[in-house]
C-alpha cells in the first residue's frame, strides 16, 4: 500500500508540471501563469482545495494530455467554495481530448449539483481536431458544456470565465454564455476561427487582437465586462467579482467542530495490507472520535453501518468489505432510509461484490438497495476501498447511481463480474470513472471538503 501510495504522488507531481518544458517556458514569456498558478492567485491563500482526477488521461493519446489539459479544484473565494476549470495552455495549446470533456463534464456535475459557482479560466484552443469526432456529435460531448453552463446560469449557479488566451471555436461559447466575463487586455481572445483560418477563407489578413481581443470584446461586441491589465489583474477582478455574488441557499445540516480519530490514520496503511481488513478497524481510523452509533447486521458480516461525524459533519456511513449478502443489502437501505428521512449526507466504503451464488432473494434485495440510492434525496459521497464488483459495486460506490463524489484509494479495482480481472485504478482514474485516487490517511481532508460542497446543494 505504501509503495502504490508513492507512485500515486510520483505520478500525480509529474501530472502537475504540465506540458513539455518549451511550451512551459513560452507561455511564461508571454507573461502568463501556468493553470496551477492562476488557481492558486484565484483562492482564498492556505484555504484547503480540493483537486479532481489530477491522473486524467494518465496512460493515454501517447502521455502527452497531463490532468486531461484541464485542471478542475474545488477550493475557496473570499470564503465562499467555487468549482475552477482551467485550461492549461501548455497541453497542446490547452485543446480538449475526449477525457478533457468528460473531465469538463464531471466538474459541472459537481458544481450544478452542489450548487458551486463555476469560474472558467480559459486559454484553449478549442477540440483537438484529429479527435473531433469522438467528441463533438453525441449527448455527452463537448456541447454539453454549453447546455450545463445555460442551465446552471438560468437555474442561479453563478458562472464566471476569465479569458487569458485563446478561445477559439468552441472555446469562444465558454465566456459568451458566462454571466460575467474579465478578460486579460493583448493576451486574450474570442473568436470563431482565428486569424489563419481567416485569411485562408477570405484572404484578408487580421490580428488575433484586432479579429476577438479584449478591446474588442470590452468596447465593441459586449462579451466581456471587465478589461484586465494582466493574469494578476484578471483574478484579482474574479475575485471581486466572486465576493459581490449574492449568497447561496442555506446549508442542510450544520457541522460540529471536527474531532481527530481516536485511532491514528497513519495505521490505514498497513490494515489495508489486507483485501478485506475489518469494518469496524477502518472506520475507526475516519471517523470524528472514532465514534459510530451503529446499527444491527447480520453477524460475521465484515460490514458496520451507523451514524457518526467525519470532520465535525453528521453522516450517516457504512464501510463493507467482502460479500454483499441479502441480509446486508436490506441493511444498507434502511440505513439509507433513515439517512433520508433525517437529511443526512452518506459516506460509503466499500470494497463489495455479489455472492457467487446470488438467489432470487439477493436478486431482490439488491434491486431495493440500488431502488435506494437511485432515489436518495442527500448526497452519497462513495470512496472505493479495494476490489469492487458487480451489483453491490453499482449500489455503494459508483456513479451511474447518482453518488455526489467517488474517490478510491490505490488498492480499489472495479470489474462487473467478480470472477474478471478487475480495472487497474490507475486506469479508473484516467477515464474519469473516479474524482480522484487518494491517499488513505488524506481521506479525512478530502471528505470534509467534498461534505462541505455537498452541504450548500439540495
Ligand atoms: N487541434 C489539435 N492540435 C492543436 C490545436 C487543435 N485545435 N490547436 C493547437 N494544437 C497543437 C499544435 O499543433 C501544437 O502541437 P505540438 O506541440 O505537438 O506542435 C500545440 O497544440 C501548441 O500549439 P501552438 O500553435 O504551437 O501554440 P500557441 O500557444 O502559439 O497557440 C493556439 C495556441 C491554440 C492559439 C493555436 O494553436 C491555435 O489557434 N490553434 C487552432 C485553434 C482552432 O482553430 N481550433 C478549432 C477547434 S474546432
Amino acid at each position: 500500500m505504501a509503495i502504490r501510495v508513492d507512485e500515486l504522488m510520483a505520478l500525480e507531481a509529474r501530472a502537475r508540471l504540465g506540458g513539455p518544458e518549451e511550451a512551459r517556458a513560452k507561455h511564461a514569456e508571454r507573461g502568463k501563469l501556468l493553470p496551477r498558478e492562476r488557481t492558486q492567485r484565484l483562492l482564498d491563500p492556505g484555504a484547503p482545495l480540493l483537486e479532481l482526477s489530477p491522473l486524467a488521461a494518465h496512460g493515454m493519446y501517447g502521455g502527452e494530455v497531463p490532468s486531461g489539459g484541464v485542471l478542475c479544484v474545488i477550493g475557496r473565494v473570499h470564503g465562499r467554495l467555487v468549482c475552477v476549470m482551467a485550461n492549461d495552455a501548455t497541453v497542446k495549446g490547452g485543446t480538449y481530448h475526449p477525457v478533457s470533456v468528460k473531465k469538463h463534464l464531471r466538474a459541472q456535475e459537481i458544481a450544478r449539483k452542489n450548487r458551486l459557482p463555476c469560474v472558467y479560466m480559459v486559454d484553449s484552443g478549442g477540440a483537438f481536431l484529429p479527435l473531433q469526432s469522438e467528441m463533438f456529435a453525441d449527448r455527452e460531448h463537448g456541447g454539453r458544456m454549453f447546455f450545463n453552463q445555460a442551465r446552471m446560469s438560468a437555474a442561479g449557479v453563478p458562472q464566471l470565465a476569465v479569458v487569458m488566451g485563446s478561445c477559439t471555436a468552441g472555446g469562444a461559447y465558454v465566456p459568451a454564455m458566462s454571466d460575467e466575463v474579465v478578460i486579460v487586455r493583448e493576451q486574450g481572445t474570442i473568436f470563431l476561427a482565428g486569424p489563419p483560418l481567416v485569411l485562408a477563407a477570405t484572404g484578408e489578413r487580421v490580428t488575433a487582437e484586432d479579429l476577438g481581443g479584449g478591446d474588442v470584446h470590452a468596447r465593441v461586441s459586449g462579451v466581456a465586462d471587465h478589461l484586465a491589465d494582466s493574469d494578476e489583474h484578471a483574478l484579482e477582478l474574479a475575485r471581486s467579482a466572486i465576493e459581490n455574488l449574492p449568497a447561496g441557499p442555506g446549508p442542510l445540516w450544520t457541522p460540529a467542530p471536527p474531532r481527530k480519530p481516536a485511532y491514528d490514520p497513519e495505521e490505514l496503511l498497513s490494515l489495508l495490507e489486507s483485501p478485506a481488513p475489518p469494518a469496524t478497524e477502518v472506520l475507526a481510523r475516519l471517523l470524528d472520535a472514532s465514534d459510530l452509533a451503529p446499527l444491527q447486521l447480520e453477524s460475521g458480516a465484515n460490514a458496520v453501518a451507523g451514524f457518526a461525524r467525519i470532520a465535525g459533519h453528521p453522516v450517516a456511513v457504512l464501510a463493507a468489505f467482502g460479500v454483499l449478502s441479502s441480509d446486508l443489502a436490506l441493511a444498507f437501505a434502511r440505513l439509507l432510509d433513515l439517512a433520508d428521512e433525517r437529511r443526512l449526507p452518506v459516506v460509503t466504503f466499500a470494497a463489495a461484490c455479489d455472492p457467487g451464488d446470488a438467489t432470487p432473494a439477493y436478486a431482490t434485495a439488491a434491486a431495493r438497495l440500488l431502488k435506494r440510492v437511485a432515489t436518495l434525496r442527500v448526497p452519497l459521497i462513495a470512496v472505493i476501498a479495494g476490489p469492487s464488483a458487480g451489483c453491490a459495486h453499482l449500489a455503494l460506490s459508483a456513479r451511474a447511481l447518482g453518488a455526489r463524489f467517488v474517490f478510491a484509494w490505490p488498492t480499489a479495482g472495479v470489474s462487473a463480474d467478480p470472477s474478471a480481472a478487475p480495472i487497474d485504478p490507475l486506469d479508473h482514474t484516467a477515464r474519469v470513472f473516479d474524482d480522484g485516487l487518494i491517499d488513505p490517511r488524506r481521506t479525512r481532508e478530502v471528505l470534509s471538503l467534498a461534505l462541505e460542497a455537498t452541504r450548500h446543494g439540495g
